[in-house]
């Protein structure tokens, strides 16, 4: 594994950091999975040298990540998770930030949280989430609860990264985690100089997702930026858009390169990657610590998606 210091936390941090959400949710996919397999991709993980672990308080994986770590020496590890926004008109959201704190702590079976973050700002948020949200959350930070704030943006909604293009104006986010990948780039331009400046710590979230584990979805996204004209007809080959990028870089799946090309962007600290499958998280890993794409391939990249600020790869 290698390691890099996440901005100004200073704490070091495994380059591939182990996602416990997105659609794996470490292979929980329902109430009756095991969450004995869980641990145990937890455990993989710890093994091939990660530290750095990513979770919410609605992910459902909390306490199996209490579970996986217990018994280990708590300062080698990074925990990382979320409290989601209270809903407009609550009475008392300082109170519930305390609450979920502490609910967070008890299914983590821990003392303090390294990052918390607020879980999903959409833009129109983010006035609310500083008035109200973020005094409760320096207090934990004073009580030494948790260590570090973060923010996550709701890629989904705001693929244009509008929410972290407002805060980031501000010093207030130790660490962000931002959606980047080869289909959306665009936080190169608009997220990455602003978390230098900010010195904040940066997780890459979205590198593979399923538009780039899929190849149907990949074929119909591409079909769809053909028909409204985003990519020229003729630019890629329709049944395998990006064989190129397999072709000419060494790459044994599109997975392997997605991660490849999140890795070695500057400005990316920690690349998440999420999965249920412990070959898949092997893979995985092995590919994040590969050397960069060959510049040829980035250039093609680049020419199709480059411009595209509004894919996402769900
Ligand atoms: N707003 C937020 O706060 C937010 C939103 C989304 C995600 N996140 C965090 O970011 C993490 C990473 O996002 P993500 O989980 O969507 O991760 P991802 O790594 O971009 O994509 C995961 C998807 O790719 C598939 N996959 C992974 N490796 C594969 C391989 N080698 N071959 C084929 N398919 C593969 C997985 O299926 P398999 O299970 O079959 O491998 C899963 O469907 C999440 O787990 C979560 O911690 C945060």
């Amino acid at each position: 594994m290698e390691y890099t210091t996440l901005g100004r936390t200073g704490l070091k941090v495994s380059v591939a950091g182990l996602g416990c959400g997105g659609p794996s949710r470490l292979g929980l996919r329902d109430a009756s999975d095991s969450t004995d397999h869980a641990v145990a991709l937890i455990k993989q993980a710890l093994d091939l040298g990660v530290n750095f672990l990513d979770t919410a308080e609605t992910y459902g994986t909390e306490s199996v990540i209490g579970k996986a770590i217990k018994g280990m020496a708590r300062e080698k590890l990074v925990i990382s998770t979320k409290k989601t926004l209270t809903p407009p008109g609550h009475p008392n959201p300082e109170e519930e930030v305390r609450v979920g704190l502490e609910q967070s702590l008890k299914q983590l079976d821990t003392d303090y949280i390294d990052i918390y973050h607020l879980h999903g700002v959409e833009p129109n948020d983010f006035d609310h989430a500083k008035k109200r949200l973020m005094p409760a959350m320096r207090r934990l930070k004073e009580q030494g609860k948790i260590r570090f704030i973060g923010v996550t943006e709701a890629f989904v909604e705001d693929p244009q990264h509008r929410m972290l293009q407002d805060s980031l104006k501000e010093d207030i986010w130790d660490v962000v985690m931002a959606g980047f990948s080869l289909l959306n780039p665009s936080a190169r331009k608009t997220v990455f100089p602003l978390t230098r400046q900010k010195r904040a710590g940066m997780l890459n979230m979205f590198a593979v997702r399923r538009g780039l584990s899929q190849p149907q979805r990949l074929k119909a996204m591409v079909a769809e930026l053909i028909n409204t004209g985003a990519i020229a007809r003729g630019a890629v080959n329709l049944d395998d858009p990006l064989d190129f990028v397999l072709r000419d870089s060494g790459a044994a799946t599109l997975p392997e390169a997605a991660y490849r090309f999140c890795r070695h962007e500057p400005g990316v600290d920690v690349v998440l990657t999420g999965t249920g499958n412990p070959a898949h998280l092997q893979e995985n890993i092995a590919a994040i610590l590969k050397p960069a794409l060959p510049r040829p391939v980035l250039d093609k990249l680049a020419e199709l998606f480059g411009k595209l600020d509004h894919l996402t790869g769900n």
